[in-house]
């Protein structure tokens, strides 16, 4: 994808934003691009228990610290105005910048994080991207669950640098790193067992950078693992083009968690009015090589 499609596509979806924002009235959801950062739309799943209260060192940033069971726990930084404000808004219009990672933990991102958690074994000893990691839940579970290494990635450097500051919250986590990764082929860079990531898919823009990630990064017998809503055509998109190149088996799975499942039936019902399939049932889409000893 090139630099000015980034910024066309970003400078697209704030504007819609901060329209919303300054005259009070909805985004036309019909919009794909304004899909992805509908906000409004934001459902709360209940996938994970957390607890919540404000960091000393960061006034916008509550420490979350999210419990899987009894002795597994994660803490990292959210931010507290999950609704970003005017200033930001404007702030980001003519930039290239993505921030949608600052806002929130996305549901795609904790559903991801229960199937790590509850698949945890195996994660353990073998190294894991997560690429357009946000907060970078996933990738902790793995990492605190035993991965040999994990490796947090987003194009976005605050993004990068709130990763850190939740990795240090973490003592326990020692093998996890974050830095700044934009979706493309990567030279010299090692492979990794799983990548994994959740939410990125709606860039369709950046569908064959991620397809020449996985082709560079991802190990003979790895797997990557997505997890998103439709987001319109986005995910059919992606995976008619992955197909297509014929380098990847790819399986787009409904219903792949009961846990994940009970959680969406129940929002579901409980916000008729806010629900809405294409953006809030989530597909878990697993990658693997064709030939994989090849
Ligand atoms: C909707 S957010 C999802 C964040 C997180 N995975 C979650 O679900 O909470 C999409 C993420 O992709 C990142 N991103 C967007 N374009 C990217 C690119 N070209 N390369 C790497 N990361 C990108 C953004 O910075 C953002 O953090």
């Amino acid at each position: 994808m090139s630099e000015r499609h980034t910024s066309q596509a970003a400078r697209s979806r704030w504007k819609l934003l901060s329209q919303f924002i300054s005259q009070k009235r909805s985004i036309d959801c019909s919009c794909p691009s304004a899909q992805s950062v509908s906000v409004k739309r934001l459902l709360n799943f209940g996938f994970l228990k957390f607890t919540e209260h404000a960091s000393d060192q960061n006034p916008s940033y509550n420490v979350r610290q999210y419990s899987f069971s009894d002795e597994f726990s994660v803490s990292l930084l959210s931010r507290k105005n999950t609704i970003p404000t005017l200033s930001e808004v404007n702030s980001v219009i003519g930039t290239a910048f993505d921030t949608t990672g600052l806002i929130t933990v996305w549901p795609a991102e904790e559903a991801l994080s229960y199937y790590i958690f509850e698949n945890v074994a195996d994660f353990r000893g073998k190294s894991v991207l997560e690429i357009g990691c946000g907060c970078g839940l996933a990738g902790l579970v793995a990492a605190k669950g035993g991965s040999g290494f994990v490796s947090l990635t987003d194009a976005n450097e605050d993004v990068v640098r709130l990763c850190d500051e939740s990795i240090s919250m973490n003592p326990d986590v020692q093998n996890c790193t974050a830095s700044v990764l934009a979706w493309g082929k990567l030279e010299n860079f090692a492979t990794f067992d799983f990548i994994v990531s959740a939410d990125c898919l709606y860039f369709e823009k950046s569908h064959a950078l991620m397809h020449d990630l996985l082709s560079s990064a991802l190990a003979k017998n790895g797997t990557a693992l997505f997890v998103c809503p439709r987001r319109g055509a986005s995910l059919e998109a992606f995976v008619h083009l992955l197909n297509g190149q014929k380098v990847f088996k790819v399986c787009v799975l409904e219903n792949w968690n009961r846990h994940i499942d009970n959680c969406i039936a129940d929002t579901m019902q409980k916000n008729m009015d806010l629900f809405d399939k294409n953006l809030h049932n989530l597909l878990l889409i697993t990658v693997e090589r064709l030939s994989p000893q090849g």
